[in-house]
């Protein structure tokens, strides 16, 4: 595996392989990598002919010094991890190759997407998010970046942020990847302690309820329900719920025939916010 830190020998590098006609497959990851990562990766390269991975821990999608402080850092790992896979490239740039002096975002209109859920939580995410995702595109140039389930939202906003910027890359949307009792996982999932390691399931499960009971029950029911489990379970703090339109983003106050629906949840266990989603059958 060649491993970049500067973007102009990593973009010769990238330069030499499409002139040659090789197709660019991309995973943009915030590293301490797990089983999430590496499905990516592996769809990226049987769909393409070399794989970059880059590892950035993106400073201006943090609204929180401390969550930023905290992010799981995991560099040495996460290069044997890649190696073992046969990854072709990482890039793995400081803070300052990316940024110069100016650590700052760009303000983007992703029509309304970016004040839905996450967006009204964490000030200023989506921005940081898209300004890092739209300069790693610059660099890398690729034909396809590859994104997990999990961070829908996400998904969704950098897929309007390509359009919008008439960019030339396709965007795979990946299925969420999951511990065996459910969690899904997250490089953040390394800092809970155990005793909300072991609830931490309890998420998705109540997920999948939701899921069976979107057939029979309201929205309003539904949320009801779900506020009161977690009330009565203790030990996570819910910080939101919320059925949306899968395209919009935004919450349903009822179900509205050809509408696809999505259950979106954020979730403190202690101080690690979780996050997960599950889509909904009309
Ligand atoms: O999902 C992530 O890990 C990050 O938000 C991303 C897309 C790598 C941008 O920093």
């Amino acid at each position: 595996m060649e491993i970049f830190n500067n973007k102009k020998d990593l973009k010769s590098c990238l330069l030499e392989h499409k002139t040659n006609k090789k197709t660019i497959g991309f995973v943009p990851t915030m590293g301490a990598l797990h089983q999430g990562h590496l499905s990516l990766i592996e769809k990226a390269k049987k769909k393409n002919d070399i794989v970059v991975v880059s590892i950035f821990v993106n400073p201006t999608q943090f609204d929180n010094v401390e969550d930023l402080k905290k992010y799981p850092k995991t560099l040495e790992s996460d290069i044997k991890l890649l190696e073992s896979i046969s990854c072709d490239i990482l890039f793995s740039p400081s803070v300052e190759e990316i940024y110069s002096e100016n650590i700052a975002s760009e303000k983007f209109n992703f029509d309304g997407l970016e004040h839905q859920m996450e967006g009204k939580f964490r000030d200023g995410h989506f921005d940081g998010v898209g300004t890092i995702v739209k300069t790693l595109f610059e660099i890398v140039t690729p034909n396809t970046a590859y994104f997990g389930q999990k961070d829908f939202q996400q998904l969704q906003i950098i897929k309007k942020m390509v359009k919008k910027n008439h960019l030339d890359v396709k965007i795979k949307g990946c299925p969420i990847f999951r511990e065996e009792d459910g969690l899904a996982m997250s490089s953040r999932n390394t800092r809970l302690t155990k005793e909300h390691r072991e609830i931490a399931p309890f998420i998705y499960k109540t997920l999948k309820k939701v899921k069976k009971k979107f057939g029979t029950k309201s929205v309003v029911e539904i949320n009801k329900w779900l506020e009161k489990k977690f009330k009565k379970q203790g030990l996570l703090e819910l910080e939101y719920f919320t059925i949306a339109d899968e395209k919009t983003l935004e919450t349903a106050e009822k179900k509205e025939a050809n509408k696809q629906y999505r259950a979106f949840i954020a979730v403190f266990a202690g101080e690690v916010r979780l996050i997960d989603n599950i889509q909904l059958k009309n």
